[in-house]
């Protein structure tokens, strides 16, 4: 065990309270909120800046500039012909898209670590946060209940804190995948906590609130498995993000780390985003070709 990790003999609160102060101590050596992002923010606050504000934030970072035409020009966005000028691209995608696609570039860096445990990398943990952004954007554009542009960022950060758990102790969290695999009936949660002393979601909403997050967003990491349990009044990105991970897992391709494929999907949850079963199937067909070519818009660039 990492020597960061709270001793097993502490009640269970302390021993949560005690790994959740110390992974995010850990983890703000590593990355803070995006300062490009928070930039884009103030743009996106002031009206008056325009396209031309946010052009200009974004014009002075080539690789950025790529991946928003790229984006701009996926399957997520098309529809009125190529895009091939950044203000074009920004005015199709909207500002918080824009917003979301530098915060993504950003936390790339949370991801790199490669191979984590047999056929497992680092990547596949970032690959799986683009997957569901996705997915969660393709079922807020057929509902009314939730901002696109909302819904794509809680689902690009929902497992964060596995990317936390990544950076401060990546030997622990590969055991953890291990034995979650070899036992497939224990739950993931309880092996984290078992192994660090709280989980994934614990990790992934302390830190998002210490970047200064909005409350829903922190809701969305701190409950997406478990979206009923959380406060009511903010839980709406937590259970698009819910949906998604299941579409994910179920007819993504590829097994979750902390979700078994086999689980049925609630009708509380299609329920809950304002959707039908019917609406749902229809996501999953559109969900394949749209997270490849999101996957190879939002590719790490390799220079960064
Ligand atoms: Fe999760
Ligand atoms: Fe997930």
């Amino acid at each position: 065990m990492a020597a960061v990790w709270p001793s097993r003999d502490l009640p269970p609160d302390a021993r949560r309270e005690r790994a959740v102060a110390a992974v995010c101590a850990a983890v703000a050596n590593v990355a803070t909120f995006p300062a490009v992002a928070l930039e884009i923010g103030r743009v996106v606050d002031d009206a008056a800046a325009g396209v031309a504000g946010l052009r200009s934030i974004v014009g002075r970072d080539q690789a950025l500039s790529t991946r928003v035409l790229k984006v701009a020009n996926s399957a997520l966005f098309r529809g009125r012909g190529a895009v091939d000028t950044l203000d074009t691209a920004i005015l199709r995608l909207g500002f918080r898209a824009v917003q979301n696609i530098a915060i993504a570039a950003s936390l790339t860096t949370l991801f790199r670590a490669g191979p984590l445990a047999p056929g497992v990398s680092a990547e596949d943990l970032w690959t799986h946060a683009l997957a569901v952004a996705t997915a969660s954007s393709l079922l807020a554009a057929r509902s009314r209940l939730a901002p696109e542009g909302d819904v794509f960022l809680a689902g690009l950060v929902h497992d964060i804190g596995m990317a936390a758990e990544l950076q401060v102790d990546r030997e622990g969290l590969a055991q953890v995948i291990v034995q979650a695999r070899s036992v497939p009936d224990v739950d993931f949660r309880q092996i984290e906590v078992a192994a660090f002393g709280a989980d994934h979601q614990a990790f992934g909403a302390a830190l998002l609130a210490r970047w200064g997050l909005p409350p829903a967003l922190v809701q969305a990491a701190g409950a997406h498995h478990d979206p009923w349990a959380g406060d009511p009044a903010l839980s709406g990105l937590a259970w698009f993000v819910h949906v998604a991970d299941w579409i994910v897992v179920r007819h993504g391709g590829k097994p979750g780390l902390d979700l078994s494929g086999d689980a049925d999907l609630d009708d509380a949850a299609v329920e809950a985003i304002g959707l039908t079963r019917a609406v749902i199937d229809d996501v999953v067909q559109a969900f394949a070709p749209a997270a490849s070519e999101v996957e190879a818009a939002m590719q790490p660039s390799r220079t960064t």
